[in-house]
């Protein structure tokens, strides 16, 4: 018999701030806890501590304290890892590529990129690439679109598996409007997702997706398939488009003329419920937000791809209020930026455009706990309440001359998170760990 294994014990030293809930639209000092001298202390990966260092530390007995492994993060804000809750791993190589609207991004760069992962050695490249770039942006949570390549979802559940991260990914069903290349059949999208649901789903932190990519390139067939594929399994989820561009929807409109509207395409199909998340939703009638909120099916608010492609603002604080469960997404390669640093600062700029100007604790807490809510993940990650998995982040609010100069003068937390969302970005990312072990160290500070 194997003798047990002592414990892996670690210190995180340094600014400890998670939040406990939305802190909404006055930024209410209720939602978070926030240790300037602060401390986590880690068991086996999961949080066992967290306070002020001298209350952290009294509580461990000097051996234990002797024999952890301690990180030093001094001066460093420690956050929960980032989430991101919308984002395409094969469309990594076509971020930043010039388009006129939606429906030329798809046919122009997004058909002919994801056509190459049929290869498995483009894939498995891709998905460590994309993986290894998030750890470097300080997420390490996100729903990830595969294509619709089997091997395209095999290779990023493993690099996920190789990292213990905790992620979400599906193979993309795709049954017309696409390049033949890149379409299933309803039987082939059973028979390929019912085994990578197999293969992958609930094994270790990963979970699998049901992933149609949206109304227009699926058959009511494909999507009925697709809903009752969600309830086949428990804790299956489910991630699509909604409500993107006024073309879409008319599209939309012309391909399901008996649908009331958009949403009600995958209401119909029982494609709507918890842990079920729309990129877009921009454009939503009354009756669209309250089924939303209703369902418990959540918005992902795609802030660099929207204003990429010109699609409109998205009311962040309008679905909140109707009681939609909303995360922030990159949507990379639509999406501008793997950070969502860099989204924070554009979410911003829309909210302000919707006269709902996103304050900064609302917007570091959509970034962390907010997303995990969205994924119906919060049991798992997404704050530091004792128990949960201890993937975080050390941000170095000082890691430029331009934020180092705009906060000489103050340690006011809500000016540090503002000035951090809208001067900073992944150069501020000074480690992230997963599980408690570092993933990602910034070598050098950019100047
Ligand atoms: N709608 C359907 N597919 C896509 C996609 O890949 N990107 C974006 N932005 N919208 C979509
Ligand atoms: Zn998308």
């Amino acid at each position: 018999m194997n003798a047990p294994q002592t414990p892996r014990q670690q210190l995180i030293l340094g600014q400890v701030l998670h939040f406990l809930a939305d802190p909404g639209e006055d930024d209410s000092a209720n939602s978070y806890e926030y240790f300037p001298d602060g401390a986590l202390w880690i068991t086996d990966g999961r949080v066992a501590g967290i306070g002020r260092r001298t209350e952290v530390e009294a509580n461990i007995a000097p051996a234990v304290r002797a024999a952890a492994e301690v990180f030093d993060y001094s001066g460093k804000l420690i956050l929960p890892g980032l989430v991101d809750t919308h984002c395409h791993y094969p469309q990594s190589a076509i971020i930043a590529s010039f388009s006129r609207q939606l429906l030329d991004w798809l046919n122009d760069y997004t058909f002919p990129a994801e056509t190459a992962f049929a290869d498995p050695a483009v894939a498995a490249r891709t998905a460590n690439w994309f993986l290894d770039r998030l750890l470097a942006h300080g997420t390490t949570t996100a729903a990830v679109f595969s294509t619709v390549h089997a091997t395209s979802v095999d290779a990023f559940m493993a690099g996920a598996e190789k990292r213990r991260l905790r992620m979400l990914t599906g193979k993309i069903m795709m049954d017309r409007h696409a390049p033949p290349a890149l379409c299933d059949t309803v039987a082939a999208a059973e028979r390929d997702s019912l085994a990578l649901i197999e293969r992958w789903h609930g094994k270790g932190r990963l979970r699998y997706c049901v992933t149609p990519r949206f109304a227009p390139t699926s058959t009511p067939a494909q999507l009925t398939l697709a809903g009752e594929l969600y309830h086949s399994r428990p804790d299956l989820h489910v991630q699509s488009h909604l409500a993107e561009s006024l073309d879409e929807i008319a599209w939309v409109r012309s391909l399901f003329p008996a649908a009331r509207d958009y949403l009600d395409v995958y209401d119909c199909h029982g494609l709507l419920g918890p842990r079920s998340i729309y990129g877009h939703c921009i454009h939503l009638s009354p009756a669209e937000t309250a089924r939303l909120a209703e369902t418990g099916s959540a918005a992902a608010f795609c802030p660099t791809s929207n204003l990429f492609l010109g699609n409109g603002f998205f009311d962040h604080a309008a679905a909140i209020a109707a009681g939609i469960r909303v995360g922030l997404a990159t949507d990379v390669g639509c999406g501008t930026s793997f950070s969502l640093i860099r989204t924070l600062n554009e979410a911003y700029k829309v909210s302000q455009a919707k006269h709902r100007p996103l304050p900064p604790l609302r917007a570091w807490f959509l970034a962390t706990l907010g997303g995990a809510q969205a994924l119906y993940l919060d049991e798992f990650i997404g704050n530091f309440a004792l128990g949960k998995e201890a993937d975080f982040i050390a941000l170095d609010p000082r890691s430029t001359p331009e934020l180092e100069f705009r906060l000489e003068k103050t340690d006011d937390l809500a000016q540090i998170l503002f000035a951090l969302m809208i001067l900073g970005d992944e150069r501020c990312v000074a480690a992230t760990h997963v599980m408690g072990k570092p993933a990602f160290q910034r070598r050098t500070t950019a100047v």
